[in-house]
């Protein structure tokens, strides 16, 4: 095979094989298909795109193309979670916690993230002495004794969708669907999971801003499941705001603790219901998401997922007195807010653009190597569809470093939209797909 005559045949919109994918894929992961020629590929797919089953053995290739985990001495169905990412997505902090307490095993890889604010891991660390690096072993007997483990992802897993999302970064080719699909559903699948639910974000927050774009991502992951013997349910869910109040690391630690004390925001509350309950239903715990909704729901309230989420900081060599005196996270210098211009409804945000302003607070990475301020962030006050009058404050900022205010504020000033008349609030799930 040439690695020519399959970028040819990409680009004149042929299938390719079960085999040619297989060896394309090798040929990404050992590097011996040099840079020009992968990024000329990833551009044919973004135009002439992938069916179901080409996706499917792209993301297969992908997932055996390092090391995998292998859970299946850990005794149940283990379910794993994935979203597409959003903004001050505090959903994996309550819910990791909440589905262990209701006895089913996770077993969580999670990433550090780049863009508005860190990853699960970068939270976490807002934990004093909170070790995100276990090895093998130690993540395996931690999830068979506690029923619980988070930690990063070791550097040997799925190689190629490393270096294929690094070239797709820089050729414009990231927003491809069957790319975005094989590349999330590659590391689910070499994590070890038995089932999938997948939280796919659409809004001014998400990757996919449209809905249709989101209903087209989530089914083909959907499909890509079928194809491979993983059951995977996707809940679409909107992003046009930010989710709960706190955007930014040690102020998402907060806000999963007081949700885990039953004093979360709603929608943050309903999501991690909908999402853990489906978590539940997919482990054979219960007969419906419905019913599992109503575990968890239980769970909550009994303050299980709290006590779970001590163990589980104690486990990993953090500070668990944090979780009853939050005074301990990270806590910035400074605080001001941010008014409103104007009087009106607040009928439209760029979640992306109150993402950015916690980046630029410090909250979040531009650069892989960029130091996170785990303290800086933004707290939303006001949500879309209320009222506000002029002078009001619309978001509380927490810094440290003056010297990043002005930016953050430009940023914020091109978020909200007032206007003399309410507008429709967009629902909080959209569709639920497989
Ligand atoms: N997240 C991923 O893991 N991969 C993509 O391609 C896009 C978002
Ligand atoms: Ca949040």
């Amino acid at each position: 095979m040439r690695a020519y005559d399959l970028i040819l045949k990409k680009r004149d919109g042929g299938t390719l094989t079960r085999e040619e994918i297989e060896w394309w894929v090798d040929g990404i992961a050992r590097r011996t298909i040099p840079d020009e020629q992968v990024a000329a590929w990833a551009m044919a797919v973004f135009f002439r795109g992938m069916d179901a089953r080409e996706t499917a053995d792209l993301t297969r290739a992908m997932a055996l193309s390092g090391e995998t985990v292998d859970l299946s001495d850990i005794p149940g169905v283990k379910v794993d979670k994935h979203s597409t990412g959003g903004v001050g997505d505090t959903t994996t902090l309550v819910l990791a916690p909440l589905v262990a307490a209701a006895g089913i095993p996770v077993a969580k890889l999670s990433g550090r993230g780049l863009g508005h604010t860190g990853g699960t891991l970068d939270k976490l660390e807002s934990f004093p002495g909170f070790r995100v690096e276990l090895s093998r072993d130690e993540f395996a007997r931690q999830v068979r004794e506690l029923g619980i483990a988070v930690a990063g992802q070791t550097a040997d897993l799925v190689p190629a969708d490393k270096r294929l999302y690094a070239l797709r970064d820089v050729t414009a080719t990231v927003d491809s669907i069957p790319l975005i699909a094989a590349s999330i559903m590659s590391k689910k699948i070499a994590g070890g999971a038995d089932a999938i639910v997948l939280d796919v974000k659409t809004g001014s927050g998400a990757l996919m801003k449209s809905l249709d774009g989101a209903l087209e991502l989530a089914r083909l992951m959907v499909d890509i499941g079928r194809h491979l013997g993983r059951r995977v349910v996707a809940l679409v869910t909107d992003m046009n705001q930010p989710l709960g109040r706190a955007v930014g690391n040690a102020l998402e630690v907060r806000e999963a603790i007081a949700t885990l004390r039953g004093q979360g925001p709603a929608e943050l509350v309903e999501l991690c219901l909908a999402v853990g309950g489906t978590m539940a239903w997919l482990a054979g715990k219960v007969p419906d998401p419905e019913a599992g909704r109503r575990l968890l729901a239980r769970h909550l309230e009994a303050g299980d997922g709290l006590a779970m989420l001590r163990r589980l900081v104690e486990a990993q060599g953090g500070d668990p007195r944090a979780v009853d005196d939050p005074e301990r996270l990270p806590q910035a210098r400074y605080r001001q807010v941010f008014n409103a211009p104007r009087s009106g409804y607040l009928t439209a945000m760029d979640a992306q653009a109150v993402g950015t302003a916690a980046m630029v607070l410090g909250a979040g990475r531009a650069r892989k190597d960029d130091v996170i301020d785990l303290a800086a962030g933004l707290v939303m006050l006001k949500r879309l569809g209320d009222r506000v009058e002029a002078g009001e404050p619309l978001v509380e900022l927490h810094f440290n470093d003056p010297a990043r205010l002005e930016a953050a504020r430009r940023w914020l000033e091109r978020a909200f939209t007032l206007a003399d008349e309410p507008a429709p609030v967009p629902p909080l799930i959209h569709a639920v797909v497989g």
